[in-house]
């Protein structure tokens, strides 16, 4: 089973004026808007689309709090899309659109659709290279300093869901994913739509309350520049941390978390553990979220003063780019 990845994620919101404030500060493309909705891409294309929460168009409410409504999962192609919708209306109702997705609920009552991805022909950006001991890849350049995260790809999806071994039987076995890692008595587990992927695409966590919930999605940039220039921006401009930025002890990551007024959280990423076959599970003992993190974000202090990083870095590329371009 191929997956390309997440293709989109779907949210209600009472208020589409903070919507596309909040999704386009956290550096998403709006694409298109209409009298009740707006759509997002992030730089592989993949989409975020909000709906007015009184839409017929979106799928039902997981839970009175969140937002959150439906995620779509994107395949190769078209006979593995067959092959995994005959599988599920064994014992389901399965629904195609006129657009060739098919929509379902996993064994939690979540929303997911799956389709053909049309997303195979876009390329991740260049990231600069990195200095290292006895390896100096990066010479007679800075690393960059980002003024706004432009986020990649939707890494991962992380839910709540009430039993933790009957969610990864119902992915591995009926969707194909791959274990990655879990915590010891069904507290959560890490899974993945490849066996070469990145560490997880779906983390489910066993709810603390019996309902299944988004708990997270996680946005990948380019590098730890990103995150904390990314989290920076996004935080002067008034959205609240959840916490971080900090380190996942499981899959390396920094990671930087916001609240989202449409529920769960947000969260830059950068730098995860890819696996592949060779991999072997872990069973962890210890629910270790971070090796650290800040809790309440970055606190600046305003001091009426610009910080310089910036204006220098920019500066310098500039002149870099001059250069260049007058170099026969
Ligand atoms: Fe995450």
């Amino acid at each position: 089973m191929d997956y390309v990845g997440l293709e989109s994620v779907s949210f209600g919101s009472e208020d589409l004026k903070q919507s596309r404030q909040f999704f386009t500060d956290w550096g998403l493309q709006k694409v298109g808007q209409g009298r009740d909705s707006l759509t997002f891409q992030v730089g592989n294309e993949s989409r975020v689309l909000v709906r007015s929460d009184q839409s017929p168009k979106l799928a039902p409410k997981l839970h009175p709090d969140s937002q959150f409504r439906s995620f779509e999962l994107g395949l190769k192609r078209q006979k593995d899309l067959e092959a995994l919708a005959a599988d599920l209306s064994k014992d389901r109702a399965v629904h195609e659109d006129a657009e060739g997705r098919v929509h379902f609920q996993d064994d939690a009552g979540i929303y997911v659709s799956l389709s053909v991805s049309k997303r195979l022909h876009v390329k991740p950006p260049q990231g600069i290279a990195r200095n290292e001991p006895g390896r100096r890849a990066r010479v007679d350049r800075i690393s960059p300093v980002y003024a706004k995260a432009a986020p990649w790809q939707m890494g991962h999806i992380v839910f709540f869901v009430p039993n933790t071994k009957e969610a990864e039987s119902f992915y591995i076995k009926r969707l194909g994913f791959c274990l990655s890692d879990r915590y010891v008595g069904g507290a959560g587990v890490f899974l993945r739509w490849a066996q070469r992927s990145e560490h997880h695409n779906l983390f489910l966590i066993k709810s603390p309350h019996g309902k299944a919930m988004l708990h997270h999605i996680a946005f990948e940039v380019r590098d730890q520049h990103e995150v904390f220039g990314g989290g920076l921006a996004f935080s002067n401009k008034g959205w609240a941390t959840e916490v971080g930025p900090g380190r996942h002890p499981i899959s390396s990551a920094y990671f930087w978390y916001f609240k989202n007024p449409h529920g769960g959280s947000i969260e830059y990423f950068c730098d995860p553990d890819f696996v592949t076959e060779q991999w072997k599970p872990h069973q962890y003992r210890v629910n270790r979220f971070s090796e650290w993190h800040l809790p309440h974000g970055i606190q600046q202090v305003d001091d009426g003063k610009k910080r310089p990083s910036l204006a220098v870095a920019v500066e310098i590329e500039k002149n870099r780019t001059h250069k260049t371009t007058e170099t026969p």
